[in-house]
């Protein structure tokens, strides 16, 4: 009988001591939720996207909420590579001694950008992974175009892969004609893992004042109301590369984390729920392990993938 089921995971050669991830965006520099959640408790956890240089962001209102998820425009606003690497990945050791990897979300214009960050990072401590976002919609420059054209994430990949012996994670966009190509296309150039899916591009608009309501404009959607189209995404995903993927949308409990990892996920981001349940990592994990026991699996990794058709 299984009493003490593993959530150990691994992606790629990195292992995690569990597969649940603070998403980009969603959990600043890995402190600022202390003390209502410990960072710790996370398996990993993704820094906001970080600029070659500083961003002030878009013009609010930056994020609006909607029946079932949130819409944001940030705008990257971030302090820069340089900033990061002196002041905040310092401030993360203890989180790296306690196990938890440290994950840094890249974003650039173009690849010599990403390029001068991925060399930088070669002497940044503690730091386990580069995640280059290829697809964010909140930003004219760079952003989610990238994402979109295999020729591009290509190019970005391979670019950053000579640059640096840290594992790239690549961060898709959802919405694409056939996600399944740019996939490969990141695998292809040696992409590590591939981490999908970003916010859906979004509208918001107030009717009684007949204007748009976002500062940018336009926005990306997270939260639950994406979930069934991000797993769908993951799922294909999975099916088209050797790579592992990492996946996200909308997970929001332990089942939704479940549903992701067997749909062939090694690891999920959990984001917008954090803005709801900080401590939402523990209560994933418990639920998790509460599912392992039931089904009487020795560990996390024996559920990836194992995903069947209904018959
Ligand atoms: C933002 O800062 O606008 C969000 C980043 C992203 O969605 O990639």
């Amino acid at each position: 009988m299984v009493t003490h089921p593993s959530l150990a995971t691994t992606v790629g050669s990195l292992e995690f001591k569990n597969p649940i991830i603070a998403a980009s965006g969603t959990f600043g520099y890995g402190r600022e939720y202390e003390p209502s959640a410990d960072p710790r408790v996370f398996g990993g956890v993704a820094l906001k996207g970080t600029t070659p240089k500083p961003q002030a962001g878009n013009p609010p209102p930056r994020l609006v909420e909607t029946p079932a998820g949130l819409v944001n425009s940030i705008g990257l606003e971030n302090p820069g590579i340089a900033v990061v690497i002196k002041e905040k990945l310092p401030q993360l050791e203890d989180l790296a001694s306690a196990g938890t990897r440290i994950i840094l979300n890249l974003s650039a214009d173009d690849d010599n950008g990403f390029v001068s960050m991925a060399e930088k990072c070669n002497q940044a401590s503690p730091l386990d992974v580069l995640e280059l976002n290829l697809s964010c919609p909140n930003i004219k420059a760079g952003g989610m175009h990238f994402g979109t054209d295999p020729k591009v994430v290509s190019k970005i990949t391979s670019a950053v892969k000579k640059a640096t012996a840290l594992p790239i994670w690549v961060k898709l966009a959802p919405l694409v004609t056939d996600i399944t190509v740019i996939a490969r296309s990141a695998e292809d150039a040696g992409a590590d893992a591939i981490s999908l899916v970003n916010t859906l591009p979004a509208l918001v608009v107030d009717v009684e004042r007949q204007r748009t309501v976002l500062g940018n404009t336009f926005g990306g959607l997270s939260g639950p109301a994406i979930l069934p189209f991000a797993l769908r995404q993951v799922y294909m995903v999975a099916q088209a590369v050797k790579i592992p993927v990492v996946g996200m949308g909308g997970i929001s409990c332990s089942d939704d984390a479940c549903a992701f990892l067997l749909a062939g996920a090694s690891a999920v981001q959990v984001g917008t729920a954090i803005f709801v349940q900080p401590d939402i990592a523990e209560r994933i994990c418990d639920g998790l392990s509460q599912y392992l026991l039931e089904k009487g699996y020795e560990e996390i990794t024996d559920i990836v993938g194992r995903l069947a058709q209904k018959d």
